[in-house]
């Protein structure tokens, strides 16, 4: 890999001892160190690492008003040994430069993502959890920095990579609604992209649903809401029977990397996997014949989040107990073995921090 050329300057007091990095709520307390590479004059300018803080910024920076933002979520893992690797980090890193090509940004060259990515994770190592179920969440993004009223896109650009410990992100199995009022994406949108107001508009009907008593929405397709698409910020995947099912991938769907590696394991098993349209009427059919056997969302945060019921208009679709359910138990069992270095990484997934 080429190394960028960085300049660093080190904390002078870390904060980590304030911290027990296997026990801090997700998402909340950032690690000692960030990285930022600068663009301008139509090219990448400078790279560096400073200590966590807070930037100056124009009220009228572009990013905050036409949402030029795009952003990603990995994760590093430490081995028992106390090796530190992230999980297929250069997937991440092709998907952010896809989601700047649809967002009219620059792309980011992987010298810049996966050096500035590597040396920060040197410096941080000790904020890389131990735990059996913990890991250092990474956060890059791209922002429009241009101080300028008007929509077209910015000339200037920051990139940036926080880090923080985490633990689950759902401490417990969800129940989802199937929504067919609002949607999340179209056909020609930006669905299948990192966008940061793919977010922002999940917002509102996950709260309605929230007051429902459900964690999540199940998003349908725009124009018909018959097909399933993606629940809240996770891709979904079935176990139908003895075939594992989910919607293919679209410019509606984010190309999950969790999404993609189960599909992996479940055909280095042997199993069947269908990557297609799937309906309401399926799920709910399935429901009732006794196949539905498994549901649960993927997504770099939540991993593995196991759906225990669905809802749809005024039906409630309970579901087979988590306990039950030996796909995604299996699968969940042999990601974090191969995370933390226990289990083979046949697929090369693992990326060494050293
Ligand atoms: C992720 O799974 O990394 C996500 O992007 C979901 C959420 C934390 C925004």
């Amino acid at each position: 890999m080429i190394n960028a050329d960085i300049k660093i300057e080190k904390t002078t007091q870390s904060r980590v001892d304030n911290y027990d990095v296997n026990n801090v709520p997700f998402g909340k307390c950032f690690s000692d160190h960030m990285f930022i590479a600068e663009y301008a004059n139509g090219k990448w300018e400078k790279s560096y690492i400073t200590p966590y803080r807070d930037f100056p910024m124009s009220y009228a920076m572009s990013a905050l008003h036409y949402g030029q933002a795009i952003f990603e979520g990995m994760k590093a893992y430490k081995s028992d040994s106390g090796e530190v690797s992230v999980f297929r980090p250069l997937d991440n890193f092709n998907r952010l430069n896809i989601s700047a090509i649809r967002m009219a940004m620059p792309e980011v060259p992987e010298e810049i993502f996966m050096g500035g990515l590597m040396e920060l994770l040197k410096l941080d190592s000790a904020w890389v959890p131990s735990s059996e179920t913990g890991s250092l969440y990474i956060r890059p993004f791209l922002i429009a920095t241009d101080e300028a009223i008007g929509v077209k896109p910015s000339e200037t650009y920051k990139f940036i990579i926080i880090t923080c410990p985490a633990g689950k992100y759902y401490s417990e199995p969800i129940k989802v609604l199937i929504e067919t009022t609002y949607i999340r994406a179209v056909e020609g949108g930006v669905g299948f992209v990192k966008a940061a107001g793919n977010y922002g508009r999940s917002m509102y009907p996950t709260r309605l649903a929230q007051q429902k008593g459900y964690q999540q929405v199940i998003w349908t397709d725009g124009k018909t809401h018959s097909y399933l698409e993606e629940s809240g910020t996770m891709n979904l995947i079935f176990v139908i029977g003895d075939t594992v099912v989910t919607p293919a991938l679209s410019d509606t769907i984010l190309a999950g990397i969790t999404r993609s590696s189960v599909l992996a394991l479940a055909r280095e098993w042997g199993m069947k996997v269908e990557e297609r349209k799937v309906s309401i009427t399926e799920i709910v059919e399935a429901h009732k014949n006794g196949t539905l056997k498994e549901v649960f969302g993927t997504g770099t945060a939540a991993t593995i989040a196991q759906i225990i019921g669905i809802g749809y208009e005024d039906d409630y679709y309970s579901l087979p107990p988590v306990e039950e359910r030996t796909f995604s138990t299996k699968i969940d069992e042999t990601l974090r073995g191969i995370r933390k270095g226990k289990v083979a990484d046949n697929m090369g997934w693992m990326h060494k921090v050293q």
